[in-house]
């Protein structure tokens, strides 16, 4: 098979998994077509003499093969397969890298500060490799976590959830957003715990899975400073209204409020990095679509609103997006739409003032 003009060889079947002899997922494509745009951002920061990329669960090494010319590579499985095939994709694309077959544990944990990328997309949740990415990273780096377990922080196993990320979910129509705070809290501090600082620089949901990327410094003030952005959501299942604190009544009707957390607070795309991303992904790339909506709500910080639940829980008609988003703009407030979803917007307007807008 082919993704963006490299070649990769694995067997084509229907439904790839865990069982598969080498596992390629031709639906993550946007997810490597951002983490390598990602890189490239944050490449052109770095002066490094040398720079090293650890792709640690590499599969086909598709991820790998796309960073080619960034840095020296590093490629990681511990499928034989898996190294076979990543071997004769190396061959064939005429790309140099080193190739192991170890646990990524084991290989990361022998690379201490040694990795400027380290990219860890694993089977379910990325919470097995996080101490070992955490020894690899360089004080300068930057780190892409995929987790495909979203049922998890999204609140359909709260016991799970508890034990996995020690944070309570909540499932509603926040439920991704949430998801998404609670893999951020927990990538945050586990880098703390190692005083280093991640700052989430790019995180989306898209269909089953989640990515987070984000810098790494090593800075203890830093990280310290950073604490601020761990903390609660509250949200009241009478009217809606929401905010990333925690409270016991609702702001708008006084009702009692459903708190998850602790995650994270802050924001959960930094709109410099966004903008830079999207000026490095080609204009046909239909992966561009979701970077767009990062950037366009990067800088707004409340959970976004569902207009369609919204509606029935007002009992108002669900209004056009569009008509919303330009009536809560000619108010003056921060106002976008959202790539959690197509129905969704996201604003800084108060709950009265979003309905107001519905009604208008
Ligand atoms: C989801 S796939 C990786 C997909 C790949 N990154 C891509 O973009 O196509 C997960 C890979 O992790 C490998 N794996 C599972 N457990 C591992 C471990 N403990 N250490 C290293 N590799 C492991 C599996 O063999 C599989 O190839």
């Amino acid at each position: 098979m082919e993704e963006r003009g490299l070649k990769i060889f694995v067997p084509e079947e229907e439904e790839p998994g865990k069982d598969s002899s080498v596992f390629y997922n031709k639906d993550m494509k946007n997810n490597r077509d951002i983490s390598w745009a990602a890189l490239k951002v944050f490449r052109e920061k770095v002066e490094v003499p040398e720079f090293n990329i650890a792709d640690a669960l590499a599969a086909s090494g598709i991820r790998g093969f796309r960073y080619s010319g960034q840095g020296n590579i590093h490629l990681n499985d511990t499928n034989p397969r898996a190294i076979e095939s990543i071997e004769k994709g190396l061959e064939e694309n005429d790309i140099e890298a080193e190739v192991s077959e170890s646990d990524a544990n084991v290989f990361l944990s022998e690379n201490r500060n040694f990795f400027h990328l380290i990219d860890v997309d694993p089977f379910g949740p990325f919470t097995p490799y996080l101490d070992s990415t955490a020894r690899a990273a360089n004080y300068q780096s930057f780190v892409g976590l995929t987790a495909t377990d979203n049922a998890v922080p999204a609140g359909s196993y709260k016991k799970t959830c508890m034990r996995r990320y020690g944070s309570t979910p909540m499932k509603n129509a926040l439920m991704h957003e949430t998801g998404l705070r609670i893999y951020i809290k927990e990538a945050f501090q586990n880098f703390a715990r190692y005083d280093k600082c991640f700052d989430p620089k790019i995180c989306w949901h898209e269909r089953h899975y989640t990515r987070v990327m984000g810098r790494v410094t090593e800075s203890k003030s830093r990280a310290n400073r950073t604490l601020e952005n761990i903390g609660y959501m509250s949200f009241c299942p009478q009217c809606r209204w929401r905010k990333l604190e925690r409270v016991d009544k609702c702001g708008h009707c006084g009702a009692e409020v459903k708190v998850a957390g602790p995650l994270w607070t802050g924001k959960i795309s930094d709109q410099r990095f966004t903008s830079e991303v999207l000026e490095e992904m080609p204009e046909d790339w239909e992966s561009r679509e979701i970077v767009e909506l990062l950037d366009s709500e990067a800088e707004i910080l409340t959970p976004f609103y569902d207009l369609h639940k919204m509606a029935s829980s007002t009992g108002l008609m669900a209004p056009k997006r569009e008509d919303v988003i330009e009536n809560l703009r000619e108010k003056g407030y921060p106002v976008s739409r959202t790539h959690f979803t197509p129905t969704g917007i996201r604003t800084d307007a108060p709950l009265e003032d979003v309905i107001s807008a519905m009604k208008d």
